[in-house]
């Protein structure tokens, strides 16, 4: 597959793909981005990404570069250079390139990254089998929901959790609310209600979770967007995960104990199989 990145206007060769080292994204990270899944050269769940970008940019003062509609004509041409069909696109809006400053300087033109990769969808063997998480501290800036770069505390929640044999990071506030995960949101299922923190300031609104919420709405299934607190989790009857990248996984394990009786849940099976429907709708 021949890979090609789009950076400010261009199509250009990915291993020689670079912004300016005083682009303000790798200097502050002034930037946002979305992560897009691919299936059958459809961008799924396009307008929700679309709402998602406009208004993280809207949240910290950027200008949509271009159009939604001239976005998607720059997404398809890179989905066709690359002959990609199945996989994620990545997309990166930063402030743009100046002189270091804090302050903002005027009229500064945004830098527009995408890039490409074949989808590797979880293995069968996490589906069937769930996924541990483990617990670590939230410890992130106060505006997770904005879809910013600055992913230092989420990348260091992630390998903590590698380094303990997790899968999965669970970020747990001050308060001992589990607030989501370092790059998923976080689900129970206790009472048999689905049950997830509310889309305020203290997650990021992932597209996955919205897809699921309408998802649970058509099969008739009772939600609740609440918080929930870390004791609850372990001793909720299932749990799971979602984001564009794992889709939905079951959680079998929170630290060293299991949830309900360590195996994927009914809720959870029918969930999976249902957003798999929504992915590989007319595939
Ligand atoms: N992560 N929460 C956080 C902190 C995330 O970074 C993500 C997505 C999600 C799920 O959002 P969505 O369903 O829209 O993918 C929740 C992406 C995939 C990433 O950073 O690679």
């Amino acid at each position: 597959m021949p890979r090609i990145s789009y950076v400010n206007g261009q199509y250009v060769r990915h291993s020689r793909a670079g912004v300016h080292i005083e682009d303000r994204g790798y200097q502050f990270a002034d930037a946002v981005y979305e992560v897009i899944a691919v299936v059958g050269g459809r961008l799924i769940d396009e307008a929700l990404h679309f709402d998602r970008l406009e208004r993280s940019l809207s949240e910290i003062g950027i200008d949509m570069p271009f159009s939604r509609a001239h976005f998607v004509l720059k997404m398809r041409e890179l989905l066709r250079l690359n002959r990609l069909r199945n996989g994620t696109l990545y997309l990166q809006v930063s402030r743009g390139v100046a002189k270091r400053e804090h302050r903002i300087p005027e009229g500064l033109v945004p830098s527009v990254v995408m890039t490409v990769r074949p989808l590797a969808p979880p293995p069968a063997a996490l589906v069937e089998n769930g996924i541990a998480v483990v617990t670590v501290a939230d410890i992130r800036w106060k505006r997770p929901d904005i879809k910013s770069v600055a992913l230092l505390p989420n990348v260091l929640a992630k390998q903590e959790a590698v380094a303990r044999g997790g899968f999965e990071a669970w970020l747990v506030d001050e308060a001992g609310v589990v607030t989501e995960g370092s790059s998923t949101n976080a689900w129970i299922v206790a009472g048999g209600k689905l049950v997830t923190h509310p889309a305020d300031t203290a997650i990021l609104n992932g597209v996955t979770r919205l897809a699921l919420l309408e998802i649970a709405a058509e099969q008739g299934l009772a939600v609740e967007e609440r918080p929930f607190s870390i004791d609850e989790a372990r001793a909720a009857d299932e749990a799971f995960l979602t984001s564009t990248t794992s889709f939905v996984l079951p959680v079998v394990k929170i630290d060293d104990a299991p949830v309900g009786d360590g195996r994927p849940g009914a809720f959870t099976r029918t969930l999976v199989e249902r957003y798999g429907g929504h992915l590989w709708r007319g595939e």
